[in-house]
């Protein structure tokens, strides 16, 4: 059967994220598949109809009219196969939803368990598929948390909490009961560099101060790297809990760290008045929609004065922000307006983005979300 056409205003440039305020002709049932057609014949490709009435067709294969409901197992397993050869470790992004034309499912593998997150509707008749899918694969446990369109949550097999190892680094991930999926596991590399470039600059024996710390991500590369301290902060007292098991997992060593329950978003001037080598701001999202954007940027600029003014002269700050809808070109201006507010001078050294595990969809400039700046700062 031929799938129902919706037709896209002729203005519109080729984009897999299509909006009901693009169509000239609507398809009111959620979950069904319709190919997508500019009104000047181009082939925009298949997309799902999604629950929201604003991103209403989300394109799962671009010039073509196949289905995904006759395809996404090839494409889940070829994801997983891909994702595990391009990161070294037992803990990866296996699916990243746009990224890997999956829209609205992600799925991240810790050892022997996997998350699954359903954010559209389209794939709720898919769950139990999916887990089998995943379960023939050989993992023993799949937890699937379903946002949006779609609520609840359900482990299906068993889940303990785990040990994964990245890089040398071992971290323990209580999936059940985890802010993100278990692990800010697309981070990886930033931390490995930020730790590294630490220990080039001041030999071993320099100090952090890990702002927005989790279950102690950069902090720990610090320590592995020759910190001789690292203050982890975080608004959080079950994540600091957790960043003091890694630390003793790891034989880090408690002596060197001390760990801070800061809001602080709300209290910055808590932080301690000390000048670290090193101070690492990796705050959440300020930004999840555009409407967000100008309160954002506020509290981006706010923390990172508070985070410059306590990097000693010639230290780092490596700086952070996870909103999609801040670009990189926003967010280098809004470091160089903090660095002017906090009177300190700063190059960039590096410029970071997400892991290889975490890709982006050249075609939605939102997907290339994790911006990781290096500066040091005199
Ligand atoms: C993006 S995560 C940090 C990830 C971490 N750096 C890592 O490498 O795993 C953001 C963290 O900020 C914390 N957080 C959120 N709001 C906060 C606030 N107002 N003050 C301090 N921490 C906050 C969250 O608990 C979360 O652990």
């Amino acid at each position: 059967m031929d799938l129902p056409k919706i037709f896209v205003k002729s203005t519109v440039p080729f984009t897999p994220w299509i909006y009901s305020t693009s169509v000239e002709n609507g398809h009111e049932e959620d979950s069904a598949e319709v190919l997508v057609e500019r009104k000047d014949g181009e082939v925009f490709g298949t997309a799902m109809v999604t629950g929201s009435d604003k991103l209403r067709y989300r394109i799962h294969t671009p010039f073509s009219e196949q289905r995904l409901s006759d395809i996404w197992k090839d494409r889940v397993i070829q994801n997983l196969e891909l994702n595990k050869k391009l990161v070294k470790g037992d803990a990866f992004r296996a699916v990243f939803s746009e990224a890997s034309w999956l829209p609205g499912l992600v799925i991240d593998v810790y050892g022997p368990y996997v998350v699954v997150e359903l954010t559209v509707k389209w794939w709720e008749k898919f769950e139990k598929d999916i887990v089998d899918l995943l379960m023939n694969e050989g993992y023993s446990g799949v937890y699937v948390r379903r946002f949006m369109e779609l609520t609840g949550q359900e482990v299906y097999g068993e889940i303990e909490p785990v040990v994964v190892e990245q890089y040398g680094v071992k971290f323990k991930v209580d999936i059940l009961n985890s802010q993100k999926t278990g692990l800010f596991l697309d981070q990886r590399m930033n931390r490995i560099v930020a730790a590294r470039l630490s220990k080039s600059l001041f030999g071993e024996g320099f100090t952090c101060l890990d702002v927005f710390s989790n279950t102690g991500g950069f902090g720990l590369y610090m320590l592995k790297e020759g910190a001789k301290h690292v203050t982890f902060v975080d608004s959080v007292k079950r994540v600091l809990e957790a960043a003091r098991e890694n630390v003793e997992l790891n034989g880090f060593g408690l002596e060197k760290c001390s760990f801070e329950k800061i809001n602080v978003v709300r209290s910055a001037e808590k932080l301690s008045q000390k000048s670290y080598d090193v101070v690492v701001l990796d705050p959440p999202a300020f930004a999840k929609k555009r409407g967000d954007l100008e309160a954002a940027k506020k509290a981006y600029l706010r923390v990172n004065i508070e985070g410059m003014k306590r990097v000693k002269r010639g230290g780092l700050l490596v700086t952070c922000s996870c909103s999609g809808v801040l670009s990189r070109f926003e967010f280098r201006k809004l470091i160089s307006k903090a660095l002017r507010k906090a009177r300190r001078i700063g190059n960039i050294l590096y410029e970071g983005r997400a892991d290889m595990d975490h890709p982006s969809n050249p075609y939605i400039p939102e997907t290339d979300y994790l911006k990781c700046l290096i500066l040091r700062i005199f």
